[in-house]
């Protein structure tokens, strides 16, 4: 893939798990990558250790969105690629479901990444590429996961959309719904030790591939929408969950 050479893209949740292993790939193949977070230190750490330029921004702050784009468009005036990724997972039956459960997933998966597109609407060069962080769980039911699946679902149907309006300046706009992989993310969901490795044995063994993924395994995907080796690919979401998704009925 050499045609990722001196592109710039933009990477929100760079510092760890999935965003950082793209954006380690990207530097490794030459493009000149920006990678954002909420923690100083972890930011500055990842993006020192791979070669991009790290900035501090909370995705769900629309202030703080609008100048990061501020912040690039004075250091690069266009970007060639937007990897909206950042996003968390928080676990709750309905029946408990918060106020500030539903605002805090929804502000950073949902809000966040619409108004993270809208506002490099200006800085994407015609022909860019944008890709969406999903999730299977969008397709799927798992308990506890309501509030997650809909941030995910909604996510998908701002990217067909998006796909639609933005085709007329050559920009492509798709989606990776990854199923279980292995990052940092698990850590935070509120679980302990035992709960973790009772919910990863349960969810390894349902898988086909019978293992999580890595966040190695999903950057080549976002890697490939990000180069033009998929310029005739649009409005389209890559499922990539060792088979998870298929539900097999026997087996
Ligand atoms: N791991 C999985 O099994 C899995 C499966 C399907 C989909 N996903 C999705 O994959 C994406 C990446 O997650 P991951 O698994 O790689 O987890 P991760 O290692 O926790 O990475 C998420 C990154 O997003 C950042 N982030 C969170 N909230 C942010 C905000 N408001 N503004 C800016 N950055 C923020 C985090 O940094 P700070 O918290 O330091 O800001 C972190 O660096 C998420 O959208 C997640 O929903 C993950």
């Amino acid at each position: 893939m050499q045609n990722l050479k001196n592109k710039t893209v933009v990477i929100t949740g760079g510092a760890s798990g999935i965003g950082f292993a793209t954006a380690k790939e990207l530097t490794e193949k030459k493009a000149k990558v920006i990678i954002t977070g909420r923690q100083k230190d972890s930011v500055e750490k990842a993006s020192k250790e791979i070669g991009a330029i790290g900035i501090v921004s909370d995705q769900s702050d629309l202030i703080q969105i609008e100048s990061l784009v501020k912040n690039i468009a004075a250091q690069f005036e266009k970007i060639d690629a937007l990897f909206i990724n950042a996003g968390i997972a928080a676990f709750a039956p309905v029946s408990a479901i918060s106020e500030e459960h539903y605002d805090t997933i929804m502000d950073i998966n949902f809000k966040g990444a619409l108004f993270t597109l809208q506002k490099f609407m200006p800085l994407l060069n015609d022909g860019a590429s944008v890709i969406f962080l999903s999730s299977i769980n969008a397709h799927n039911a798992m308990e506890n996961t309501a509030v997650y699946a809909a941030s995910k679902a909604a996510l998908n149907a701002l990217a067909k959309v998006a796909a639609i309006e933005l085709a007329p300046r050559g920009i492509r706009v798709n989606t990776v719904s990854p199923g279980p992989v292995n990052t940092p993310l698990w850590g935070k969901v509120g679980m302990n030790e035992e709960q973790l490795s009772q919910t990863a044995a349960l969810i390894q063994s349902k898988v086909p591939l019978k293992k999580f993924g890595s966040s190695e395994e999903i950057a080549k995907t976002v890697v490939f929408l990000t180069s033009d080796d998929s310029s005739y690919t649009t409005g389209a979401e890559f499922i990539v969950d060792g088979g998870f998704n298929l539900n097999t009925l026997v087996g």
